[in-house]
């Protein structure tokens, strides 16, 4: 069976030949046809992550069709996610393998199995994100980081929730056009000087009821003097920084709070319904993903390409 896999930690993940793995009890046995990259995975492998260990395959997430399951027939398109690989467990960077059947979701024919996988972490995410929030339609949201796979994500979200206007934050400019003609009625360039709090407050027409957050950091401090009053933000990632100081004088006068996410640490339920919430959008054309396809071969490239923000979501293929 052919894999990708990580031998050392610090080394990019490379194509091998590795035997079937064999499912345990609970398990179902896949055929494995795309898995996505997360940023998450490329800290596991670089040693970011205390604890990991190698060798070991990656992929946090999959899409591909049962070959046993003791819940689903054989052939059913499922996508699944696994445990975080590197910790003792490989992950669904291989032609067959195992999943949790509390994992499984059954796939409509009218998603194709790229698009699927693409959706999964960065789909469930944004979705989380704003059931946190208990986001309601008609309130003004930003996304920081939008130019991201979870940010992407989000700003269309966010107007599938009818929300009253949706700041894409970010600093490529092509996807930020792009999520102006997808959701977005508004983009701010971070790389262009201002007073972001101001910008932000001007963009969305009115004080932030929701910011979701992937960068932390200055962008972060700025965006919670931007909120109104009950304003919430969620924090999901800190890829601008792992330090802020909170504005408490403005938080305090504006009853506002800053709550953190980890999709990691959600009930497997939870993410289900979730991503059966993104791909009945997806099926529906509501959101729409970039999505660029790669042969395992090429996981070395892709790897490297991950870690440089590529603005899509990259999916190996494995068929
Ligand atoms: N909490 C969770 O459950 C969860 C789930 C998924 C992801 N995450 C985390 O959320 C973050 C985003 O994930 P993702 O999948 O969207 O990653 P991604 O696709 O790699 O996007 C990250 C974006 O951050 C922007 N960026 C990078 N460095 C920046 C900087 N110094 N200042 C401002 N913007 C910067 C880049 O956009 P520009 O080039 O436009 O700046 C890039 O597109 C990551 O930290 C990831 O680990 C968390």
């Amino acid at each position: 069976m052919r894999a990708a896999q990580v031998k050392a930690i610090g080394d990019l993940p490379e194509p091998v030949e590795l035997d079937e793995p064999a499912p345990a009890d609970g398990q179902a046995l896949i055929a494995v046809t795309s898995a996505a990259l997360n940023p998450v995975e490329l800290r596991v492998a670089a040693g970011r992550m205390p604890g990991a260990i190698a060798p070991y395959v990656p992929g946090l997430e999959g899409v591909g069709t049962i070959i046993t399951s003791s819940t689903l027939p054989a052939g059913t398109r499922v996508r699944f996610e696994n445990d975080l690989p590197g910790f003792g467990k490989d992950g669904a960077l291989r032609e067959i393998a195992v999943a949790e059947e509390t994992a499984l979701l059954e796939l409509p024919s009218s998603v194709d199995d790229s698009t699927a996988a693409a959706a999964g972490v960065v789909g469930v995410t944004a979705e989380l994100a704003f059931r946190l929030a208990g986001m309601q339609g008609e309130e003004r949201v930003a996304v920081l980081g939008a130019t991201g796979g979870v940010g992407q994500m989000a700003v269309q979200l966010a107007a599938v929730r009818e929300a009253g206007s949706v700041v894409a934050v970010g600093r490529h400019r092509p996807r930020l056009d792009w999520l102006r003609a997808n959701g977005a009625t508004a983009s701010i360039d971070l790389t262009e000087p201002a007073d972001l709090t101001e910008i932000l407050i001007k963009a969305a027409g009115g004080p932030l009821d929701v910011v979701v957050d992937a960068l932390w950091g200055a962008p972060a401090m700025d965006a919670i003097e931007a909120l109104a009053e009950g304003g919430r933000l969620v924090n999901v990632g800190n890829t601008a920084g792992t330090e802020v100081e909170l504005p408490l004088q403005a938080m305090r006068k504006a009853r506002s709070s800053v709550v953190g996410l980890s999709s990691g640490w959600t009930p497997m339920s939870e993410k289900l319904d979730a991503y059966r919430f993104v791909i009945g959008q997806l099926a529906a054309g509501a959101i729409e993903l970039n999505v660029d396809r790669v042969p395992l071969e090429s996981i070395g490239s892709a790897w490297s390409r991950q870690a440089q923000f590529p603005h899509t979501k990259i999916v190996v293929s494995l068929v």
